[in-house]
Formats: C-alpha cells, sequence, structure tokens
C-alpha cells in the first residue's frame, strides 16, 4: 500500500463526487448497497471520508460519521480506503490543538483509514507537520497534497504561482517524508498543457508517486488528465458519471474507454462501472433539490476569471438566497478576486474559500470590512499560516481599526504552537453525554453542532432545530434509532404594540409551537427610524446559527461593544452594539437557528 505501482484510479464517489454537486448529503444507506461491488471495481484507492463529510453528517443527517467509516471498512476489503485531511484543521475549519490532532489521526486510522490525503489551505508545511507526523507514527500513507491555484491570469506563472512555487513545495513535501503527492485542484484551474509541464517537471524532481485531483468545473478536466497521463502521473481521481462532470470529478467510464490497450490501462471493467453508474441513477432524483444549479451548461466557463472551486460557489449561491440577495450574486463574484488579493492570495479551498467568500459576501451586503469573521481576524494575525504572499498593512489596519480590537499580536511561528490541549477539557463537557473517544471528538471538532448531534444521538433533544431541509426524515444512526422532528420550526418576530414576542410555527400542521415571554420594547416600532442601527435593537444580518452572548443583562455597553457571536456561512461573527446604553433582553438561546432579521438583544 505504501508505493502506487502501476497507472491506477482513486473513486471518489463515496466524497468529492456528492460532496461537489449533492451538498455531501449522500446518506451512508444508499452507499451501502454497491459498497462491496465498488470494492472489485479494482481502484487504486476510493475516497470515502473527510472534508465536508464529518461536518455534513453531524451537521444535516444526523448519521455517526465514524460508524460510517467503520461500515466502508466493512463493505469494502481490498481497495485501501482514503480521506482528505485538512492539516491542522482536521476535518473542521480552524486549527485544533495538537492533541485533538493526534487523537483524530488515531483513530481515523484505526477506524478504517488507509490514505491520509493531507493539505493546508496555505501549502503551509507549518500547519501540516503535526498531521503529517501523526499519520507516520499510525503506519498509514502519508500523501501530500499541493493546493492548485493560478494567480490571476488562469495560467500557471505569475508572481506566485508559478512552476517553481509548485517544484519547491513538492521537495519539501517529500522531505517531510510523504509517501506520495497530490496535485490537488479544486476549482479545475489546471489546464492541459500546464499539467503537462506541471506533472513533467515533478517526476524530474521527487520520486514517490504523483497523483492527480481535479474538478471538471470549469470544462478542462477530461483533457487535463490525459495530458498529466502522458506526462507520467501515476494515480487520477475520477468517479461513476451519474455524479461526475459539472464541480465534481471526470467521468471514470470514458477514461477506462480512452486508456483501453494503451501502456496505461487501469484495466476496470466497463460494464460493472455501468451497472453501478444505473444504481446510482435509482437512488439520485431524491437529491435532485441539492443540485444547486440555475443553469442549462454543465461547465462554468467563467471559473477561469473568478476561479471559484463548486462547492464555495454553491454556498455563495444558497446563503445569498437565504439573506434574500440572491441578485447581487455577480457584485459578490467581481469581489472575490480583490478580496484574495487584499488577503495575500490564498488558493480558494477550506477553510480559505469560506473565509473569502463569506467576507466578500459581507462586503457586497454591508460595506467593504464593515463586518469581517473572527476568523479573518485571526488569519490576519497569522494564526491561520503564512499566506503565499503578505497582507498589505494597510489592510490590516482597516480591519483591526474598525473592530477596536485591543490587542493585536501577529504571531510567527507555527500556529500549533500555541493551541493550548483542548481534548481533556472537551472530555469532561460532555462527560455526562459520553465517554466514548470518537464522539469526544465529535464535540472537540465542532462545538456547537457536534453537541446538539451528540444529543439527538443519544436521546436528549428530540425536537432539536436541525438544518437538515426538508421532506427527509432524520433518524440517528447507530445503536439508538431516534426519530428527530424533520421540518424545521418557522419563527416569527411578532411586536403587539410595544411588547416583542417570538413565535414558533410547526410546518406540518401550522400549529403555535411557542411563544416566548413577552418582552416591552422601548421604543415601539412604529417610531422606529428605518436605520436599525440607531434604535437599540441588535438583529441578525444574516441567517445563521446563534452562538454566545459576550454580556450579560443589565450590563453597560458603549457603541460597538462586541454583544453577540453568529455562526454563518460557517464562519464566525461578533455582532457589535448598535448604541451606547444597558442590555435590557438577550433574547436567543446558544445553538438556536436564526434567520435574517431575528432580533438577538435589545439595548436600551
Ligand atoms: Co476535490
Amino acid at each position: 500500500m505504501n508505493t502506487l505501482n502501476s497507472f491506477g484510479i482513486t473513486d471518489t464517489t463515496f466524497r468529492d463526487a456528492h460532496q461537489s454537486l449533492l451538498a455531501t448529503r449522500l446518506e451512508m444507506k444508499d452507499m451501502e448497497p454497491i459498497a462491496a461491488q465498488m470494492d472489485q471495481v479494482g481502484f487504486a484507492s476510493m475516497e470515502v471520508w473527510g472534508g465536508a463529510t464529518f461536518d455534513a453528517t453531524t451537521r444535516y443527517l444526523a448519521e455517526d460519521p465514524w460508524e460510517r467509516l467503520r461500515q466502508f471498512k466493512k463493505l469494502i476489503t481490498k481497495t485501501p480506503l482514503s480521506m482528505l485531511l485538512r492539516g491542522q484543521s482536521l476535518v473542521g475549519y480552524k486549527a485544533y490543538a495538537d492533541d485533538v490532532v493526534d487523537a483524530f489521526v488515531e483513530r481515523s486510522a484505526t477506524n478504517g483509514i488507509d490514505i491520509f490525503r493531507v493539505f493546508d489551505a496555505l501549502n503551509d508545511e507549518w500547519n501540516l507537520i503535526r498531521a503529517a507526523e501523526a499519520v507516520k507514527n499510525n503506519g498509514k500513507h502519508l500523501q501530500m497534497a499541493i493546493c492548485y491555484s493560478v494567480t490571476e491570469s488562469g495560467k500557471m506563472g505569475g508572481p506566485i504561482y508559478s512552476l517553481d512555487y509548485y517544484l519547491d513545495r513538492a521537495k519539501i513535501f517529500q522531505e517531510m517524508g510523504a509517501d506520495s503527492l497530490c496535485i490537488k485542484d479544486m476549482a479545475g484551474l489546471l489546464s492541459p498543457y500546464d499539467a503537462f509541464e506541471l506533472i513533467s517537471a515533478l517526476k524530474e524532481v521527487v520520486t514517490v508517486p504523483i497523483q492527480l485531483h481535479t474538478h471538471y468545473t470549469s470544462g478542462m478536466a477530461s483533457m487535463t488528465v490525459l495530458k498529466a497521463i502522458e506526462a507520467g502521473v501515476d494515480v487520477v481521481d475520477a468517479c461513476l458519471a451519474p455524479l461526475a462532470l459539472r464541480t465534481s470529478q471526470p467521468a471514470v467510464e470514458p477514461l477506462v474507454v480512452t486508456l483501453r490497450g494503451t501502456e496505461n490501462d487501469p484495466k476496470l471493467d466497463l460494464d460493472t462501472l455501468i451497472n453501478l453508474g444505473d444504481y446510482l441513477e435509482s437512488i439520485l432524483p431524491k437529491y435532485r433539490e441539492y443540485l444547486e444549479t440555475p443553469k442549462v451548461s454543465v461547465i462554468d466557463t467563467k471559473i477561469l476569471s473568478h476561479q471559484i472551486p463548486g462547492g464555495m460557489a454553491s454556498n455563495l449561491i444558497s446563503q445569498l438566497r437565504e439573506a434574500d440577495s440572491l441578485d447581487r450574486l455577480n457584485e459578490v463574484l467581481e469581489d472575490i478576486p480583490i478580496t484574495r488579493k487584499e488577503l495575500g492570495y490564498p488558493p480558494l479551498v477550506t477553510p480559505m474559500s469560506q473565509m473569502i467568500g463569506s467576507q466578500a459576501v459581507s462586503n457586497v451586503l454591508f460595506g467593504r470590512y464593515k463586518m469581517v469573521s473572527n476568523q479573518v481576524k485571526e488569519y490576519l494575525t497569522g494564526m491561520y499560516g503564512r499566506p503565499p504572499s503578505k497582507v498589505a498593512n494597510q489592510i490590516k489596519d482597516v480591519v483591526f481599526e474598525s473592530f477596536d480590537t485591543a490587542e493585536i499580536k501577529t504571531i510567527n511561528e507555527r500556529p500549533g504552537n500555541l493551541i493550548e490541549p483542548e481534548l481533556k477539557r472537551a472530555e469532561k463537557e460532555v462527560a455526562d453525554i459520553t465517554s466514548d473517544i470518537d464522539e469526544i471528538l465529535i464535540y472537540a471538532l465542532y462545538p456547537t453542532t457536534g453537541m446538539k448531534f451528540l444529543r439527538i444521538k443519544h436521546g436528549l433533544d428530540l425536537n432539536a432545530d436541525s438544518d437538515r431541509s426538508e421532506n427527509h426524515e432524520i433518524t440517528a444512526t447507530g445503536t439508538k434509532e431516534v426519530p428527530v422532528k424533520s421540518l424545521k420550526t418557522k419563527s416569527f418576530n411578532v411586536f403587539v404594540d410595544d411588547t416583542f414576542y417570538k413565535v414558533e410555527i410547526d410546518p406540518i400542521n401550522q400549529n403555535v409551537v411557542s411563544i416566548s415571554d413577552g418582552i416591552r420594547n422601548p421604543k415601539p416600532t412604529r417610531d422606529s427610524k428605518p436605520a436599525e442601527n440607531s434604535n437599540g435593537e441588535l438583529k441578525s444580518p444574516m441567517p445563521g446559527v446563534f452562538l454566545k452572548y459576550l454580556v450579560e443583562a443589565d450590563q453597560q455597553v458603549n457603541r460597538g461593544d462586541p454583544i453577540a457571536v453568529l455562526e454563518a456561512m460557517k464562519m464566525e461573527n461578533t455582532l457589535p452594539s448598535p448604541k451606547d446604553g444597558r442590555i435590557q433582553s438577550l433574547i436567543v438561546e446558544p445553538g438556536q437557528t436564526v434567520v435574517k432579521g431575528d432580533l438577538l438583544a435589545i439595548i436600551i
């Protein structure tokens, strides 16, 4: 397993394919029936886990991701299983402590992962070293991925992302002990001739096998893969046709026929692949709602100018739709390259793609850098590692000034060094729910949604408000089957004279589920000026999950003081007080889903 011998194909159907096309919503019960058959195909490996799988299973599907992995391992016994790991950020959106990294890798290895594809959004080895060592310590295959990005022109080259940049990364990663390298082209930006040049040059300077992971997004992927094969790439990623193309991987079937009889013939059986595809066609219609595509075209010809990976584009569309601002998509697309340049040209991959994407959305909706997520602020202090190019001090000043952050320390060392151990604390915090290390890790990775998931799984939270979209029943997997109310309750802010009530309606029978205690509003809404900022009402500026208050009732605050933290677009946003005054009421509960305009606090 530690050498990838003749040319092979990695199948991504069970991970990246549905992550790219269906927001990672494919349920285990729909993959299980063909898992054993997929194992017989002869893929070099199967990517089944990681990336958004862990997040989507716990956040939306109420499915235990560890159980999914163990089940895959049971059904897939010959083909090595691979996962995508975001370096120090594991399967989350921030850097975790070293003890969490060690435990997560160890548990993933024990539960069934053979090949760890480890990457860092900034290609910074500081963020890779701990996870890489953990993989080696567990005796598993360490594949280190280099995120492929382009500077501006859409071609390899330019001041940042030149051929030398990639060769330099490859040499460093090989020295760090990589068993293989992967060029990870999240947005389908790698053009066929650049792929030929890049793979040929890599084969000259490194000895470990090279794998290519690309996306079809721009329409180049099939050609790119073929040129990479001609240049001697060892493995390429592809997936079954029903989940291929668009923003996903190239399809495996035409590749098999293309290579038949050549020296790179992967010798996979076409009929078997077609049968497997037929099965997928039979179960996929119910997921059609997740195909976020208003367009007829299966390729995105604008990708070469806006460089936005598929997952990011579909997130932007759904975020803007929820915020009733889908008409501003073009402005957001225009803002992204500007914001990216200002923030040091990070590759647009998780979590940088979410950070840049949500910043661009905020820039368009609220004004440039008027609202900045805590993650972007941390990025600017160096907590995410070193950006490919320096961020102008001017930008840092704008961001930090507008937030009046007391002390901004910029760091210049491995960010993981600065994070206190987290595992023991997490263990304590969930002690009354579980002592299972896999479950503790779910909480350590996602304190808010992970806790919600664990409560659902253990039958403690039957009415949990899930983000799961409508029309699918949620059941917890594992030992218990806990039916959970599947549809979101709808909530309304109601004012009767000068008293505010929050009313929740059951979407099925339209009954009122709950009415909050009345809160007297000192300024009746009919007298409020349209400028929401001055009337003392702190409202949610966008849909999201309310995380916590940073103040207590009756506390005196100044305009601009941080009041509450909202998770929106997977970013944490600190919401400032709209005025000087006293906190009269704090209205929502941590973990509650809020929509744009929901009242969060009243300051008088
Ligand atoms: Co991908």
